[in-house]
């Protein structure tokens, strides 16, 4: 029989080792929001691109943002640099690195392609790219990646038709569809059509919801586009009738905290619903967003959510990381390999929580 992991029995400043060594996935980030600024300068400058800024400082200082909009130009404007298959390579490399020392084991990535296409970049290049760093992601660091296509909620959905269509000859690079940018205005409902076609072919399905757009937003993502994860999905927070569907299905919500800082969709860390929602069933995940506009990565998320949080412990740490890897798209057999050593990492500190103090 399987023993039961004592949590109580881990103290807190086991915590930081737990967190950095624990097998876990990322299961949103955009992976244009992994492009730190010394690599926007470097491609640049590989690409003679002309950006409105005269340095790495003065790009970073201009992050400071008051909603999602405000974020979204700048994000757009930093995307500009990509050009070449190479260039994709060279940022989900950079990411791939970052994650591994995190001990990401799966990463399933978000692309835009309409915003490369929009400037001429050819959406091959775009998933070629990407595709190879995740071939070589496995290879050489043992991390699993995965691309989900987003359409740009913004514009039309004849638009996302049009991407689609154009990434048919791709179809084997990705995994899924998603749908992302500006929530307000921009209903799911508007992208009905393209997510059935989606689901006839097969692919996975998710979508940004109640991050910045009400409770409803959430409920027709799962009614009408047929989601199985629902990114954000924070502001489910003021609907108990949802928490509770919300609840029941086990739907899984992959929360960003930082970018929920940053973008202001809440006040600070200590007020960040997550707590609640984990409290009552949901199945949240913590994930990254956009790293390098927002402030870390996967486990800087979760160090400064659990600092802010003392009523988060060993337990939330334990049932976040699970959540993760089994609302990932990776095959059972790998799930059931993760959790499994994220159960040994657990019972281990439960035996010896003395041992575990290191944060390496
Ligand atoms: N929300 C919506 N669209 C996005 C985001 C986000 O947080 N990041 C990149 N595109
Ligand atoms: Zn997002």
């Amino acid at each position: 029989m399987i023993t039961e992991i004592d949590f109580d029995r881990i103290p807190r400043s086991a915590l930081p080792g737990l967190l950095a060594r624990a097998p876990k996935a990322e299961l949103h980030i955009h992976i244009e929001g992994s492009l730190e600024p010394e690599l926007i300068f470097a491609l640049a400058a590989r690409n003679g691109v002309a950006l409105p800024y005269d340095s790495v400082e003065a790009l970073r200082a201009a992050y400071a943002f008051t909603d999602l909009q405000s974020f979204l130009d700048i994000y757009y404007a930093g995307a500009s640099v990509l050009l070449h298959e190479q260039d994709f390579y060279d940022m989900a490399w950079a990411y791939f690195e970052k994650a591994a020392r995190d001990h990401v084991v799966h990463a399933e990535l978000f692309f835009d392609p309409q915003t490369h296409t929009a400037r001429g970049v050819a959406i091959g290049t775009v998933i070629e790219g990407l595709s190879r760093a995740c071939v070589d992601a496995q290879a050489r660091l043992g991390v699993s990646g995965a691309l989900i296509l987003c359409f740009l909620r913004h514009l039309s959905e004849e638009d996302a038709l049009a991407t689609l269509d154009e990434a048919l000859p791709y179809r084997a690079h990705f995994i899924g569809v998603g749908l992302d940018s500006s929530e307000r205005d921009h209903p799911p409902s508007k992208f009905a059509r393209v997510f059935a076609r989606c689901g006839e072919l097969g692919l996975h399905r998710v979508a940004h919801a109640g991050e910045e757009g009400p409770p409803a937003y959430i409920e027709e993502a799962l009614d009408l586009l047929k989601v199985e994860r629902i990114d954000h999905g924070v502001r489910a927070i003021e609907s108990p009738a949802l928490m509770q569907r919300l609840a029941r299905e086990r739907m899984p919500l992959t929360v960003c905290p930082l970018s929920n800082v940053k973008l202001c969709v809440v006040a600070n860390l200590a007020e960040h619903p997550l707590p609640q929602l984990l409290a009552a069933g949901l199945a949240v995940t913590v994930n990254s967003d956009d790293p390098a506009y927002f402030g870390g990565y996967l486990n800087q998320n979760l160090q400064e959510l659990f600092d802010a949080q003392p009523n988060c412990g060993a337990r939330e740490l334990y049932q976040l990381a699970r959540n993760s890897l089994e609302a990932s798209f990776a095959s059972s057999q790998c799930q059931a390999a993760w959790v499994s050593a994220l159960d040994t990492q657990f019972r281990q500190a439960a035996a010896a929580p003395a041992a575990l103090t290191r944060s390496d």
